[in-house]
């Protein structure tokens, strides 16, 4: 695989990582979740976020967490991509080891994600890594909790020690 460089994003990463969001996740612009990005985790979060590029500069992958302001024991990765052409190497699993090392550096003792009840792949990956997956009622054939980010986003959430 290519080499990847791994760095803190900066603020004007954020254009680029926004408009690979629709091409990574295979979804439309209209569909794909561009708004779960908005520019202030490019202004406020970067100390605790990863972006990966390859030698070509080329945008390669990002993981976008933090460590909670009121539950500092808690760290929270918020939003992780990777190239298609990269994926099932390995890449997100690095990505998420070099920030649970940060995290619990910082002094976390555990970790939280979550995802929407459709999305296998997320939930294979973060069963992959380790978290528990929680819902308290069934919906696309997975426990989820309703409503968990208002009426019909419904959400299945992770958690890991670190
Ligand atoms: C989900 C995603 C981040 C995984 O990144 P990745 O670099 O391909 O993941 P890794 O190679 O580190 O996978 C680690 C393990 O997770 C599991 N896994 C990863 N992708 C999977 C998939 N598509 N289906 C099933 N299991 C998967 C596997 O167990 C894998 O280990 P293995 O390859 O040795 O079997 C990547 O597919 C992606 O960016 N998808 C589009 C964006 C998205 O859905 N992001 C939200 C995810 S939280």
């Amino acid at each position: 695989m290519t080499p990847l460089h791994y760095r803190r994003p900066e603020e004007s990463d954020h254009r680029r990582v926004v408009e690979a969001i629709p091409l990574w996740w295979k979804m439309p612009p209209e569909a794909a979740p561009t708004g779960l990005l908005p520019r202030l985790f490019f202004q406020h979060f970067t100390d605790t976020s990863i972006l990966v590029e390859d030698d070509s500069g080329q945008l390669a992958a990002f993981l976008i967490g933090f460590r909670s302001a009121s539950r500092p024991e808690t760290a929270y990765i918020h939003f992780v991509g990777v190239a298609p052409e990269l994926q099932r190497h390995g890449v997100a699993r690095d990505l998420y080891e070099r920030f649970f090392a940060m995290m619990r550096d910082r002094g976390c003792t555990r970790v939280d994600a979550i995802t929407g009840p459709i999305n296998r792949r997320s939930q294979s990956f973060h069963g992959a890594l380790g978290f528990t997956q929680a819902g308290d009622t069934e919906v696309d054939g997975v426990l989820a909790y309703l409503d968990y980010d208002g009426p019909g986003q419904h959400r299945v959430t992770f958690t890991r020690a670190l």
